[in-house]
């Protein structure tokens, strides 16, 4: 019998830092299945590096340098990229069944339970509940499902814009066809739901399998002081802190020492608070997160905060 895999997709290196954590996460709860990464052309050599340590298939995925119907779709229809991107997952022909997750998802605890699920089985959207959720599903790679799906995409584009459309879409009779394809409450725990749901998460709380961070801001969104073991900045409600801890511990000490070794003396940020000491006299105007965000989008305030001069101080201060 074909292997089983979970999937999952990196289009960049904040997200290739979510599934690097997902993954050990799969790991550190015993899962007997395969671990797959497709990646976008946009992850960097060190990520990718990563990636290959952790992943047992690591899959670069350029839609545009395809060169079949996926590069027609995405002439067509460029706005749905990442899209695309995910949709690859089908073409794992060498897996029997996979489970796709979001990078921004982190497991609690052994789920392997999931592959006796058919196609397509997903948990209800927090939002609207006739429709799934496709931050996690149950699928079965097949290259004529996957061009059906090309198909669709160029006819029909995204209701929403992006996968959860497309999928809702195409398997649209997910609602009513079959229950067992209706993923319980524990595998639809996104941080929103705990929140809005407090009720239901006490009660189903301790149940726990999977935590979608959902919304703007993502674990990787905040910074962390391994040595206090808290999260900094602001921890909005609608993350549950103590999954979010849980983030954080796995990436702090078993991913952030892997990607120190791939970056060396070039400059990686991990978000971890030992980086860069912060100054002690010198209050920050904007928070530490705010400014990592920048610095991911490529806006370091260089002239200010993030001049060299500062930095210099700030590793003057560190060194003494
Ligand atoms: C990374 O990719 C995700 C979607 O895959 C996107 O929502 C996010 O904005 C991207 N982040 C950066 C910093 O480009
Ligand atoms: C699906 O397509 C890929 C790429 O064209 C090919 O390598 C693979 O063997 C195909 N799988 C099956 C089961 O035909
Ligand atoms: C999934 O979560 C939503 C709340 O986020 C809830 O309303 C819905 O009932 C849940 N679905 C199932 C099958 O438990």
């Amino acid at each position: 019998m074909a292997e089983q895999a979970f999937v999952t997709l990196a289009t960049n290196d904040s997200y290739a830092k979510g599934a690097m954590v997902l993954a050990k996460s799969l790991r550190k709860h015993k899962t007997s299945k395969k671990l797959v990464v497709l990646v976008g052309p946009h992850v960097s050599d060190q990520s990718r590096a990563v990636l290959h340590k952790i992943y047992d298939e690591v899959r670069l995925v350029d839609v545009m340098d395809s060169g079949d119907t996926a590069h027609l779709a995405m002439m067509k229809r460029p706005d749905l990229g990442v899209t695309l991107t995910k949709l690859h997952c089908w073409t794992l022909t060498h897996y029997s069944k996979c489970v796709f997750m979001d990078a921004d998802t982190l497991v609690v605890s052994n789920i392997d339970e999931l592959f006796d699920r058919e196609e397509l089985s997903a948990a209800p959207d927090p939002g609207w509940p006739d429709f799934f959720n496709s931050g996690v599903f149950v699928f079965r790679p097949s290259n004529e499902t996957y061009s059906k799906l090309l198909q669709y995409c160029t006819e029909h584009g995204s209701f929403d814009g992006g996968d959860q459309g497309v999928l809702n879409g195409f398997f649209s009779d997910w609602s009513t066809a079959d229950i067992t394809k209706h993923l319980p409450f524990i595998y639809n725990m996104s941080s929103i739901a705990i929140y809005t749901y407090l009720p239901a998460f006490k009660q189903y709380g301790a149940n726990a399998k999977v935590v979608h961070f959902l919304g703007q801001m993502k674990p990787w969104s905040y910074t962390y002081d391994p040595k206090q073991r808290r999260v900094r900045g602001d921890v909005q409600e609608a993350s549950h802190p103590s999954f979010l801890l849980e983030w954080w511990a796995l990436y702090s000490s078993e991913v952030v020492p892997m990607l120190f070794r791939e970056y060396g003396d070039q400059p990686f940020h991990s978000g971890c608070e030992e980086d860069v000491a912060p100054s002690q006299d010198a209050p920050l105007p904007m928070s530490s997160a705010e400014r990592k965000q920048k610095w991911e989008q490529g806006q370091a305030d260089y002239m200010g905060i993030d001049s060299f001069d500062n930095i210099q101080k700030k590793l003057d201060a560190f060194l003494k």
